[in-house]
């Protein structure tokens, strides 16, 4: 059985994008876990942050990542915060080869100027406390995702072309 594909790393990476053109690359079925979680539930992520609260998206996420994880032949994208809660990137390292998705905050931050879509960390701060709260966030992170057994600089990804490059290289280190 092929273990499962996990790619984690800070909102606006590029997690889904490379995770589906990695999917079909590696001939694996994608997931998306807040997607999962979305048609599972039939509610958006951001709604069930506004109606529930935080802490219970974080209750059902660790649940579909149990769930999703354990598919056989998969590539799974993560949300920004999957690695950072409960045991989950412990759990991610046992099950599957997970890869983080490195930028930094100035990578991020411009990804985050071309789609802010609906992300309820994100929502109604201005530039100067995006930047604040994107830096110190991804800090204080940074410990769970590197613990992933594989680490992909993503800064170059300043145009779509160099995904490609990007995902050849997560194909080549599975093997
Ligand atoms: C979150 C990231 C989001 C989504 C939720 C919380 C986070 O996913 O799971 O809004 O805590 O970083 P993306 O990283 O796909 O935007």
């Amino acid at each position: 059985m092929n273990k499962s594909i996990i790619l984690v790393g800070y909102m606006c990476v590029g997690k889904t994008t490379i995770g589906r053109d990695l999917a079909k690359l590696m001939n694996r079925t994608f997931y998306d876990l807040d997607w999962y979680i979305e048609e599972r539930y039939h509610t958006k992520v951001s709604q069930i942050f506004a109606e529930k609260g935080e802490a219970h998206f974080r209750d059902l996420e660790r649940r579909m990542l149990h769930e999703v994880a354990e598919f056989e032949n998969v590539v799974l994208s993560c949300g920004g915060g999957t690695p950072c809660f409960f045991d989950n990137i412990d759990y991610m390292n046992q099950v599957g080869e997970v890869f983080y998705l490195k930028a930094s905050p100035e990578t991020i931050l411009q990804h985050l100027s071309m789609s802010r879509g609906e992300r309820p960390l994100l929502k109604d701060k201005t530039p100067e406390q995006l930047q604040q709260f994107v830096t110190e966030q991804l800090a204080q992170r940074e410990p769970f995702y590197s613990k992933a057994r594989h680490i992909v600089d993503v800064n170059v990804l300043d145009s779509f072309d160099k995904i490609k490059f990007v995902t050849q290289d997560i194909a080549n280190a599975i093997g």
